[in-house]
């Protein structure tokens, strides 16, 4: 099956073209394009999204990624159109739920197979641990692990989700965040940093500058970490920061943003990691899924392997490479394959809040 997958639910305009084989049981994905179109320079001046802006540069980018996807491939035979409906902004969704459903009324004269499918962008996420690494290009056989039941943790600049996955289709919320998304309290503590948006990168790159072993100098909350359940809080962890950034300041004593990226980071990562391990256990899962664009963090990946091996727990972490972690097509035209194949249909209107 060949899907055409458009993605444009906040600042990146995506457009993938993804080929699918192996049915529910053992699902197998060839990337025969990846396209994507960052707005992040346009938007970091205002130190964050700005939704009337995104819809403008999805209007102009939408066109050129697809003439760029035209050039090198045929979509004559594509089999059927994924598009993102929600959770995002909503200006910018319905852009590219307009571009597909412009498109599908023109291919359809061609092609009377063609089918039209709405995704969820938390779905996309939580299933981009099947483009795992070297496993693309069909080379990836579910059927060849024993995946489930998994923990799946999606981190993003929206979300941060536990999810409890039984198999591929049937899956159920353990948690989320209260308050702020991981992803959002990194961009937040960035600004009080003056470092530009997005954040995460920026702090990871500053927490990489600091000495081993002085990662944690600062004694941020670990909030809720010690709760017997699996939601979360960021934005008690930012106060924290910025009153630790105001006593610093009237103390006249110097500021250090690195020790202070990398102690956030750390509260952070900790926290993450701590409640999936509980429900790792718990649920005596046999895999973790790490998704979103927090998990583009390296040190993420890294604190997690560290974790499975200090508490000796037989767990497959997946982790997908950092073009799939952040916002992409790709992972769309996954979502919509499994959606497809499970029936399982979202209308085609922008679903602001849509929730998994
Ligand atoms: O998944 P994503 O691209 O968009 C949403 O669906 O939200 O995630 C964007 C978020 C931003 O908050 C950004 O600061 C964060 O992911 N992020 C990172 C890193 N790269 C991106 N956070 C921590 N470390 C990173 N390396
Ligand atoms: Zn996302």
């Amino acid at each position: 099956m060949e899907i055409l997958a458009i993605e444009t639910s906040c600042d990146e305009t995506a457009i993938a073209l993804v080929e699918a084989e192996g049915g529910i049981k053992n699902p197998r994905f060839k990337i025969l394009k990846n396209l994507v179109a960052s707005q992040i320079k346009i938007h970091r001046p205002f130190g964050g999204v700005v939704p009337n802006l995104a819809k403008r540069e999805h209007l102009k980018n939408l066109p050129i990624l697809f003439k760029k996807l035209t050039t090198y491939c045929s979509i004559l035979n594509t089999d059927l159109i994924a598009v993102t409906v929600g959770p995002g902004l909503e200006p910018a969704l319905w852009t590219g739920i307009n571009f597909a459903k412009e498109l599908y009324s023109k291919l359809i004269t061609h092609n009377s197979k063609l089918k039209i499918i709405g995704v969820s962008h938390l779905e996309g996420h939580l299933y981009s641990f099947l483009l795992e690494q070297k496993r693309v290009n069909f080379k990836f056989q579910i059927s060849n692990f024993k995946l489930f039941p998994a923990i799946a943790l999606i981190v993003s600049g929206g979300h941060t989700i536990l999810i409890l996955m039984k198999d591929l289709t049937h899956y159920k919320k353990l948690g989320e965040t209260r308050d702020d998304a991981a992803g959002e309290a990194f961009d937040k503590v960035a600004r009080l940093l003056n470092l530009p948006y997005p954040g995460g990168p920026e702090i990871e790159k500053l927490s990489l500058s600091v000495p081993k072993g002085w990662q944690d100098t600062i004694n941020f909350p670990r909030p809720m970490i010690n709760q017997k359940n699996y939601d979360f809080s960021f934005s008690g962890l930012k106060t924290a920061v910025l009153y630790y950034l105001r006593d610093l300041k009237n103390s006249g004593a110097k500021i250090n943003p690195a020790d202070i990226a990398a102690s956030f980071q750390m509260a952070v990562f900790e926290t993450l990691i701590q409640k999936t391990l509980l429900a790792a256990k718990e649920y005596k899962a046999k895999s973790i899924f790490v998704s979103g664009g927090v998990a583009a963090n390296k040190i993420l990946k890294k604190d997690f392997q560290k974790e499975i091996k200090k508490n000796n727990l037989s767990l497959n972490l997946f982790v997908p490479k950092f073009k799939f972690c952040t916002d992409n097509a790709t992972m769309i035209g996954v979502a919509g394959y499994l959606n497809y194949l499970k029936n399982k249909k979202h209308k085609l209107a922008a679903q602001g809040n849509l929730n998994l």
